[in-house]
């Protein structure tokens, strides 16, 4: 077997590929924004996640000011806007008129969902302790997930960590392998 080395810090290459992510924010001005994310990551089943929500952007102003944000999950029908959306700034544009997208009131947070999303996850900070240490990391409670079901294109898009992607792909349904965690396939 042929094993290639790549240095520590190119372990997001290997690890990065959950679904790249928007994370929306209003600040206290009323402004909504939009930044990419695809450094994240499920904590616990109680809801408890984290985001790497870098210091001096525009989102991170706004969710050091409010607490609060929204993870939606874009398909790979937005694959486009979501590389775009992280590579401009909300000090410079309006992402949501510049990209199309529609801001969709939520229930326990100011931030916007995103109506062409597969899912918005209205989200609380929990702890913020770390971000000065670990580059904006921030620890986040899961107030309200919404799923969207009248979506066709359910594919998510996953960042390789050098500006490819991966779309999901097959279905591979092992639920009758999953004896232990039954608890957790509903
Ligand atoms: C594919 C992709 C993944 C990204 N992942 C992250 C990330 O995990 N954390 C982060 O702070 N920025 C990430 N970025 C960069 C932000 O999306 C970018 O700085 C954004 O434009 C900030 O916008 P804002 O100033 O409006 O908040 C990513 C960008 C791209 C294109």
């Amino acid at each position: 077997m042929a094993w290639k080395r790549l240095p520590g810090d190119k372990a997001y290459r290997v690890l990065e590929a959950g679904p790249t992510i928007l994370v929306s924010t209003r600040n206290n001005a009323g402004r909504a924004d939009l930044m990419t994310v695809g450094f994240h990551m499920v904590i616990s089943h109680e809801g408890v996640l984290a985001a790497v929500i870098s210091p001096g952007d525009f989102s991170q102003q706004s969710l050091a000011e409010t607490g609060e944000c929204v993870l939606g999950v874009p398909g790979v029908d937005l694959a486009e806007q979501v590389v775009d959306i992280g590579n401009c700034s909300g000090f410079d544009v309006d992402k949501f008129d510049r990209f199309g997208l529609t801001p969709k009131n939520g229930k326990h947070v100011a931030a916007p969902l995103v109506e062409e999303c597969l899912a918005n996850v209205e989200c609380t900070v929990l702890d913020d302790t770390l971000a000065d240490a670990y580059s904006g990391l921030v620890i986040l409670r899961a107030e309200q997930v919404w799923v969207n079901t009248g979506r066709a294109e359910h594919r998510t898009l996953h960042h390789n960590g050098d500006g490819t992607f991966n779309a999901d792909g097959d279905l591979i349904d092992l639920k009758d392998r999953m004896v232990l965690w039954k608890a957790y396939q509903d």
